[in-house]
């Protein structure tokens, strides 16, 4: 993983880049003695469990559990692969990185600049189109929309001549190459060894990234004919679940929030109107990646929809998913089934923004829905409904919260608050170990031995995890285990690939600090030791703690090996006279070992 970067290269980007000044960019911290604490980006929390630790350039949750150096966390908040992440801490910092020498990276970087520039030219040509003589129907059906000219510039709207090839002749005229041409999905290869132009006879409209390239064209026909809207195939600048429609102009709307519809035609309605926090989904569900966009960009993330069924059920999913990753989500109703660009044409900007300040939240829409949905007239009906709002309320993570939806609910449907309570508490998650207790009880003896043994298994790896990351927070007690360990101490394969690290260093009197170790883990070890570190190191005794750790798992080692020789004796039949006596001995002397061990 990290071979691709040599290890030097990839420390020097993680010292240049203080996780603290990282970490702010995206979330508010505060300083609590030497820590620093905020809201867990990456869960939806209303008191900080979320902390950065400068001293040792880690940062951890306490609420979720995810944890990391300031490369996992750029990893995590941004969605981004290990050498991704790299490369833009590299950039932050202002760090040359070698160029991949793979001819691989070289040409995808030349295929996306070529790109880019074919999109321009390609705008660029849409536009010149929308405003020739050629362009008059298009001009006209914007005039019917009360699409103002000023507002046709803003968005770079433009049209698609009704013709063959244009736009790819033109392409090629300016020198571009066909096969980059047909890269960019503004043209199709046809039988013939020609192409043809993906979009004729349509309005078009640019698709902008968050720094304002253009990334992708979507086409809307000029009548009722279908489709609809035709857009751009995924190319490599496009990948539609990672962009929102307008994002370039919203994010600077200065707002808190940003408001997302569905629609191109709503989103440029309303920032014809004023209301220049509107971004559209481009006709996909919500992704999570679009979700950390959201969040990166607004407080608050406020969802209109059509409020036929199946895209209720598409936008509950939507809801569902910037609620987990940390959104706070409100819900914006249109009155009589509208969509936005209707209802603020014949409403106004003002009326739009009553509307907009009356967003519900997501648990109050949640329960509008259930309402819809269920006949509360008959007995067995509310009973379902109270039901169906239990599993909703015992998601909310704030007691209070909690209790104030309750109060109202029992009141309206007339029962006891406690019995709802009761129903309520009984859903909200066990915790992990409980769980797993009681998946143990629940199963057989087999399963209980087996489940135990995985136990025992994941002590032994926390155990080694403990001795790695106490050597790298206090580099001193390597001289008490020199002599104890070797890379062999170590069973997990991680922790091996990290003692190597570790061992190596501190034998040859060169330090490895905690932020360092982690450079080298994926994101689900660093959370691990990232635990580890924030919670369990340094500890009152370094010394004591790391030799007790290593005598446990000696120790676990032993009695393994004792279950082992005892499980083949049963099978005497198999052995020999001589293997029977040479297995007694071991057993007599693991014995023996282990009365040491545990006196000693
Ligand atoms: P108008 O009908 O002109 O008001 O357009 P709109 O932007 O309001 O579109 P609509 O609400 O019908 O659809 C919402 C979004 O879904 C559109 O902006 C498109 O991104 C997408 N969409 C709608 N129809 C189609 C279609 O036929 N094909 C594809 N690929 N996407 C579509
Ligand atoms: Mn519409």
């Amino acid at each position: 993983m990290s071979n691709y970067y040599p290890d030097e290269i990839i420390e020097e980007i993680r010292i240049s880049n203080d996780i603290v000044d990282v970490v702010m960019e995206y979330v508010k911290l505060e300083r609590k003695g030497k820590d620093y604490f905020g809201l867990c980006p990456f869960h939806k929390e209303k008191t900080p469990s979320f902390s950065v630790v400068p001293t040792k350039q880690i940062f951890y949750c306490f609420g979720c559990g995810r944890g990391g150096n300031v490369i996992h966390f750029i990893m995590n908040i941004e969605n981004l692969e290990y050498i991704e992440a790299v490369k833009m801490l590299a950039d932050r910092a202002g760090i040359q990185l070698p160029e991949g020498d793979s001819r691989e990276e070289k040409e995808k970087a030349f295929l996306k600049r070529e790109i880019t520039r074919i999109n321009t030219e390609a705008a660029r040509f849409f536009f010149e189109a929308l405003n020739s003589p050629r362009g008059e129907k298009a001009r006209e059906y914007l005039r019917k929309r009360k699409i103002k000219e000023q507002t046709v510039k803003r968005f770079g709207i433009g049209y698609a001549y009704e013709a063959w090839d244009e736009l790819y002749k033109h392409l090629l005229a300016k020198g571009f190459n066909k096969e980059h041409i047909i890269k960019s999905g503004l043209v199709i290869p046809g039988k013939k060894g020609g192409c043809y132009d993906r979009f004729r006879d349509r309005l078009i409209f640019p698709i902008f990234d968050v720094r304002g390239n253009v990334i992708a064209f979507g086409g809307r026909v000029l009548d009722s004919s279908t489709p609809k809207y035709l857009n751009s195939p995924e190319t490599v600048l496009y990948n539609k679940g990672k962009n929102l429609y307008a994002l370039n102009f919203a994010k600077n709307s200065g707002e808190k929030s940003l408001l997302i519809v569905e629609g191109y035609m709503d989103v440029i309605s309303l920032h014809q109107n004023g209301i220049i926090n509107a971004v559209a989904s481009l006709g996909t569900a919500m992704t999570e990646s679009q979700g950390r966009l959201l969040k990166k960009y607004a407080e608050e993330v406020i969802i209109s929809f059509d409020s036929d069924a199946a895209g209720q059920a598409a936008a509950m999913r939507g809801l569902d998913l910037l609620n987990d990753i940390g959104c706070n989500v409100r819900v914006l109703v249109i009155p009589d089934g509208k969509d936005p660009d209707e209802y603020v044409r014949e409403n106004g900007a003002e009326a739009f923004r009553k509307i907009i300040n009356n967003s519900i939240s997501l648990i109050e829409y949640k329960i509008r829905i259930l309402k819809k949905q269920i006949d509360t007239g008959t007995p067995e009906g509310k009973i379902k409904f109270l039901n169906k709002i239990a599993n909703v309320l015992s998601k909310i993570d704030n007691n209070v919260e909690i209790e104030v939806y309750i109060k109202k609910l029992a009141e309206e449907y007339d029962i006891s608050p406690e019995s709802l309570y009761s129903e309520v508490y009984r859903r909200i998650k066990p915790k992990e170990n409980f769980r797993k207790i009681s998946a143990n009880q629940e199963n057989n003896k087999d399963n209980k031995v087996k489940l135990l043994v995985e136990n025992e298994d994941d002590k032994l790896v926390q155990d080694e995890r403990f001795i790695i990351a106490i050597l790298c927070t206090d580099n001193s007690v390597y001289k008490y285990v020199r002599d104890k360990i070797t890379v062999d101490t170590f069973t997990d394969s991680e922790n091996r690939k990290l003692a190597r690290v570790v061992l190596e260093r501190l034998e040859n009197n060169k330090g490895i600090a905690p932020g360092e170790l982690l450079n080298i883990v994926d994101k689900k070890v660093a959370n691990d030791f990232a635990r580890i570190i924030n919670k369990e190191c340094p500890c009152d005794d370094n010394k004591k703690a790391i030799l007790g750790k290593i005598r446990s798992i000696e120790l676990y080692k032993l009695k393994k090996r004792q279950m082992e020789i005892l499980e083949l004796l049963k099978q005497k039949d198999s052995l020999t006279e001589g293997d029977v006596e040479k297995l007694g001995l071991e057993l007599k002397s693991i014995a023996s070992l282990i009365k040491e061990k545990k006196s000693g």
